[in-house]
């Protein structure tokens, strides 16, 4: 079978672990299907090779090919100075609906990590990507829109904030919520996965942060009746996928003392955040965290560190976070095996002690190699 990729290179360091990433991925799956099975790639323009080649940051004809798309894989993206967006990865994600953030976080032997046991670690994280206070509706302190919002939240609704604050909105809708929740579920049900956490603040924060506890709920019920149980459930013996919910200051200890509890965990947007990056630290740190955002229609698979401007072509940059997406891509086309391939050979590389300088630095008696070198040795190992 042969299914198209579009590709988005990126800036910075992106051109340089792309090219490291993208013979591993093609070398997978040769390795594990023999030829029975093909990306077909197809190069999307988007930040500076775009503005170079079009005058524009993010072609239309770039997000037409991306609205029609089931796969696509891209490099960081700069924020540009000018362009009247706020950044790239924030239209593209608003634009294409990307709703779901999805970040595997599990641990490769022969990296540091400050956890006494970080081989327990194996969770996955489904954040929400487009409301929250995360979705950016905010007005500075003392500006006019701020002022008229704290008078009708005075004499319309009888709250009482300073006239000086600052204020920010949280939107969380229902909808967006189960979306969210359905995904991570049936990510659950489809891996085999024992649980998923709902992690929220909902003891402070009742009307969103306890919403989403409560619509997470109800949708496991009502859309996975037989699949799903409480943990009250799970407790007295009875099988099936539990769902359970966690404050989530509470979570942040629970992942570091008992990491081998947790599963799938489904947050709010802020939360996720903070949770997807404090799990990588856990790991070993976000070198080599892989992850996706997905819509209804598109998973579009990105490494989760930026353009890295100091370090671009220098040949001194991890191609291992981009790798590992593209390992989820395969994984998500149904080619699990290719995926498996090239986790080991990741793993392989990493225990020979031969790594980006990012890695050497954590992992004693290590020795140095470039961004080239690292993705021909994980090619290598396959
Ligand atoms: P960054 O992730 O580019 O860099 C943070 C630190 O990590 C730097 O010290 C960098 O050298 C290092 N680093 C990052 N990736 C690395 C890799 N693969 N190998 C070795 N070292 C690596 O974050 P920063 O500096 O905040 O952002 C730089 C630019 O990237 C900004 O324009 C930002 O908007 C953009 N960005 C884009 C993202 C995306 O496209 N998804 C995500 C994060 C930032």
């Amino acid at each position: 079978m042969r299914k198209t990729v579009y590709y988005i290179q990126g800036d910075g360091i992106g051109p340089e672990v792309w090219n490291a990433a993208r013979p591993v991925l093609e070398k997978a799956l040769e390795q594990a299907y023999k030829g029975k099975h093909e990306l077909e790639w197809i190069e999307l323009l988007a930040g500076e090779k775009a503005y170079a080649e079009t005058g524009d940051y993010l072609p239309q004809s770039t997000l037409d090919s991306l609205d029609k798309a089931s796969l696509a894989i891209k490099g960081p993206l700069a924020t540009p100075v000018s362009g009247g967006f706020r950044s790239l990865n924030v239209t593209l994600r608003q634009t294409l609906d990307l709703y779901a953030c999805i970040r595997p976080v599990r641990y490769f032997q022969g990296i540091e990590s400050p956890l006494k046991r970080p081989d327990l670690v194996d969770m996955v994280v489904f954040r929400e990507n487009t409301e929250d206070v995360y979705a950016g509706i905010e007005w500075a302190a003392n500006t006019s829109e701020a002022r008229r919002l704290i008078s009708f939240l005075r004499d319309e609704l009888k709250v009482s904030v300073s006239e000086s604050a600052a204020i920010g909105l949280k939107p969380v809708t229902e909808k967006g919520c189960k979306r969210l929740v359905r995904k991570a579920v049936q990510y659950a049900v489809d891996q085999g996965r024992p649980s998923v956490t709902l992690v929220h603040k909902g003891n402070i924060m009742k009307f969103t942060e306890g919403a989403f506890r409560t619509w997470g709920y109800e949708l496991a019920r009502d859309e996975f009746s037989g699949l799903t149980i409480t943990e009250d459930e799970a407790g007295s013996g009875k099988k099936g996928l539990v769902i359970n919910d966690r404050i989530a200051d509470a979570m942040f200890q629970e992942v570091l003392m008992r990491p081998e509890q947790y599963s799938v965990i489904a947050t709010t947007n802020l939360n996720g955040d903070y949770l997807s990056d404090a799990l990588a630290a856990q790991v070993g740190g976000l070198g080599l965290a892989p992850g996706v955002n997905m819509s209804d229609s598109l998973a579009f698979f990105e490494p989760t560190h930026g353009t890295a401007p100091t370090i671009a072509g220098k040949d001194m940059a991890n191609p291992g976070s981009l790798i590992l997406s593209g390992a989820m891509l395969l994984e998500h086309a149904g080619w699990g095996k290719a995926a498996g391939l090239i986790y080991e050979a990741v793993e392989k590389v990493i225990k020979s002690k031969k790594v980006t300088v990012d890695l050497a630095t954590q992992i004693k008696g290590s020795t140095r190699v470039g961004c080239r070198e690292f993705g021909e040795l994980v090619g290598m190992s396959l």
